[in-house]
């Protein structure tokens, strides 16, 4: 299409009166329900497998059936997990807040701001966290493998206040990227070149949502890491909430022994426990053997659909050649790159068109992208029908900015 033609598109789209959402990565209310029997399950039997009452205090830890559902998930031992309330968010604040106190001597002894590895684009609220508590930011890209170990490996050889680092490991927030075998077996060294104190935030988050039937595979950092002795470096978090209910699901963070007790002995002075009656629901409503696989593949079948629509809605940029976007096999979202210096219009245009999108810049730290051109797409929540319409209007966006831009 011309720009004419363009214009004449959008100021249709204009006149649609439309209101659509492609911001956040929501489960849809059709997947919800296919969690609905965790409502009822426990028929008022309380009593754990340990013999303890879910509905009472104590466990901090979480309960021993949870701990090991959130082993399955993470390929871990339930011993190396902790299972924790409906949020992974909340407990990645507090595990980084619970280091702050270790970090800031340091600071005060070397007057050099703590610093944490942000690969590219990621997702917002990682940042967020950082930037909440006074954490310098450093962005490193993400290649095809994964983020640039060399450039990673480099920046913390040179500056030992690089404390840590996000990671979306497996379909990443929002590349739909898995990290490489090579990639892995790198990270399972780096604590060797930092200090003791340096911490990898494995977010595995997507773990086990797969959008075809042949996922992408993980290697399992913890073995590696534990191979070089550097398993009090790693912290892999996942959650159940784009499994079950997306805010009254179940946390879970995986670590080394040590690593828990302190964290434990931290939480303690702001909890008792979590909800143990909920964890309760979730192990049984996942304890036949397949279960947890088996209501993952029920997720696939609706979501699929959604990211094949995207794909083939996109497919009309094919011939632009300077618009690039991921087709990924598993997670929540596409990522899309425009042609530098036009993602604020792109999603301006669009939400002139009714069409809200994740801000500009919203998928790198401080919100500031610095060539402004990454735009990520979260497909899931809408029904098709609406996805139709909100994708055609961002295709036309798109094209709209970039004729625009070379009049
Ligand atoms: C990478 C990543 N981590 C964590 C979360 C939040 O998870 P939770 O609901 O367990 O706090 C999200 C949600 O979109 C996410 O994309």
């Amino acid at each position: 299409m011309n720009l004419q033609e363009l214009e004449i598109q959008f100021s249709n789209f204009l006149q649609a009166d439309l209101d659509l959402d492609l911001t956040r990565g929501k489960p849809c209310s059709e997947q919800l329900d296919l969690s609905n029997g965790l409502d009822g399950i426990l028929k008022e039997n309380y009593t754990l497998e340990d013999g303890g009452d879910a509905r009472n205090y104590g466990g901090l830890l979480g309960i021993p059936e949870a701990r090991r559902l959130g082993a399955e998930i993470l390929n871990l031992e339930s011993a190396q997990v902790m299972a924790a309330g409906n949020s992974s968010l909340t407990l990645m604040f507090h595990y980084v807040s619970s280091m702050m106190p270790v970090w800031r001597i340091e600071q005060q002894q070397t007057n050099t701001p703590i610093k944490f590895l942000c690969p590219v684009p990621g997702y917002d609220r990682h940042f967020k966290i950082c930037q909440h508590l006074g954490i310098q930011m450093l962005p490193v890209r993400l290649l095809e493998s994964g983020p640039d170990m060399n450039e990673i490996a480099q920046l913390i050889k040179a500056d030992p206040m690089i404390k840590g680092i996000w990671c979306v490991p497996k379909y990443s927030n929002p590349t739909g990227l898995t990290y490489a075998a090579t990639t892995v077996a790198r990270f399972a060294e780096l604590a060797s070149h930092s200090g003791d104190h340096f911490r990898i935030f494995w977010d595995n988050a997507y773990a086990i949502h797969d959008l075809v039937e042949q996922g992408s595979k993980l290697d399992n950092l913890m073995l590696l890491a534990e191979d070089k002795s550097n398993q009090d470096s790693v912290l892999m978090i996942a959650s159940t909430s784009k499994v079950t209910f997306a805010g009254a699901g179940m946390a879970f963070l995986g670590s080394s022994t040590n690593n828990l007790e302190r964290f434990e002995d931290y939480l303690s002075s702001q909890t008792i426990g979590y909800d143990k009656v909920n964890q309760l629901r979730h192990a049984r409503f996942f304890q036949d053997p397949g279960s947890l696989d088996r209501h993952m593949i029920k997720h696939r079948k609706i979501l699929s659909p959604k990211f094949a629509l995207v794909e083939h809605k996109l497919l009309q940029l094919r011939e632009l050649n300077v618009i690039n976007w991921t087709r990924p096999m598993g997670g929540y979202f596409v990522s899309v790159d425009t042609q530098p210096g036009l993602a604020q219009e792109t999603i301006s245009l669009a939400a002139q068109a009714g069409v809200k999108l994740t801000p500009a810049g919203a998928t790198y730290p401080l919100g500031i992208d610095p060539e402004d051109r990454n735009i990520r797409i979260a497909p899931t929540f809408p029904d098709i029908i609406e996805l139709e319409q909100a994708l055609d209007v961002l295709v036309c966006c798109l094209q709209l900015a970039l004729a625009r831009s070379q009049q």
